[in-house]
């Protein structure tokens, strides 16, 4: 009780700043390069995966949760590859929910798997998911994902919307000649259910950059779309550090985000650290700075030295990504950081 409190003290003085005084609030871990699905924005074909033993185990996982935990961290996601398909997900989520100073535990998936897994997680302390669906056609659904089923992620929203994971938001990525017609029936899904249904810029990673680049669709041109077909987006004025700019449709019940970080880049207000699954931790999603973790984890270093690594790295991040200068990331797709 003594120990924590200490803590606890130290987090309420505020938490880890970055060279540029961001906060750093918010650590996404991606618990697996592995997926179900070989989404055309996200990774090759014939992806190849990194060997098991290069994955952070639990052990390793919780351990750096409660280093950014102490230094400020409140905010986990969990996402991949497709965090739903690391064995032992359920018991690894309670260990992050029970780590003090941790109070918001959210999840990105393809939401292929939810349908089991949305009640023992949401029991084990997550608390919301936001769920990656480009179309409302199974068949291109079928074409984007290479191999999915769209009635499985229907089958998974429902789930969590039973299991209590609120609020649901839907996650589009908007691909040139895949669905950019398919975004007003997506943005129509606010007028029945109180969802978020975010459109996201396609952004360029390693060897995918160039279908990337030549398949992006700016958020301005989604927007026509919507509004052609569905009447105005009523801005709404949201603080927070949500990247999505935020509307909604007359008369709706959910609302619209529109996540730009090509066209209008939200750098500025950037408290994130992202953690590889194999161990990794990545500076800002779009360059490949990185600082490794699991070699000290496994070097029997002391949870001592591990926080100060993170906290060295945290200061180091960078202030923002080099798109508009043509600096792409080339060491890792989407999948091997997690979004
Ligand atoms: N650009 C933008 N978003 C992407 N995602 C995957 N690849 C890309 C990309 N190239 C999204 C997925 C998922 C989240 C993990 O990242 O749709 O919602
Ligand atoms: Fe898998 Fe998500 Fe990448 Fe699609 S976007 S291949 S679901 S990790």
């Amino acid at each position: 009780m003594g120990l924590r409190g200490t803590r606890l003290t130290v987090c309420y003085n505020g938490g880890v700043k970055d060279q540029y005084g961001r906060e750093i609030r918010d650590l996404r871990i991606s618990l697996t390069d592995r997926c179900n699905l070989r989404c055309v924005y996200c990774m090759p074909e014939e992806m190849v995966f990194k060997p098991r033993e290069e994955m952070l185990t639990d052990d390793e996982i919780v351990l750096v949760v409660r280093a950014a935990a102490e230094l400020g961290v409140r905010k986990v996601r969990l996402t991949g590859g497709e965090p739903t398909v690391r064995p032992n997900l359920v018991e690894l989520v309670g260990r992050i929910a029970a780590v003090p100073g941790i109070d918001d535990i959210a999840m990105t998936t393809n939401g292929v798997r939810l349908a089991p897994l949305a009640a023992p997680l949401a029991a084990a302390g997550l608390r919301r998911v936001n769920v990656s669906l480009d179309t409302l056609d199974p068949e291109k659904f079928r074409r984007i994902t290479r191999r999915g089923n769209l009635a499985d992620v229907l089958a998974g929203l429902e789930a969590a919307r039973a299991a209590g994971l609120y609020p649901i938001k839907l996650n589009a990525v908007v691909v040139r000649g895949f669905n950019e017609d398919d975004v007003a029936n997506l943005a129509r899904l606010t007028m029945e259910y109180d969802w978020s249904v975010r459109f996201i810029e396609m952004m360029p990673f390693g060897g995918v950059a160039g279908f990337q680049m030549n398949a992006y669709v700016p958020s301005s041109e989604t927007m026509a779309r919507i509004e052609a077909a569905l009447g105005p987006l009523v801005p709404l004025d949201l603080t927070g550090y949500d990247p999505a700019r935020t509307y909604r449709l007359e008369g709706s019940r959910g609302t619209l985000g529109f996540i730009s970080p090509v066209s209008e880049p939200f750098c500025a207000q950037c408290g994130r650290l992202r953690l590889t699954a194999d161990g990794r931790l990545r500076l800002c999603l779009l360059r490949d700075d990185e600082v490794d973790l699991r070699t000290l984890l496994r070097g029997g270093a002391t949870y001592e030295q591990i926080r100060e690594r993170f906290r060295a790295a945290a200061y180091r991040k960078p202030w923002g990504h080099g798109l508009a200068r043509h600096v792409i990331p080339r060491q890792r797709v989407m999948s091997q950081i997690g979004g």
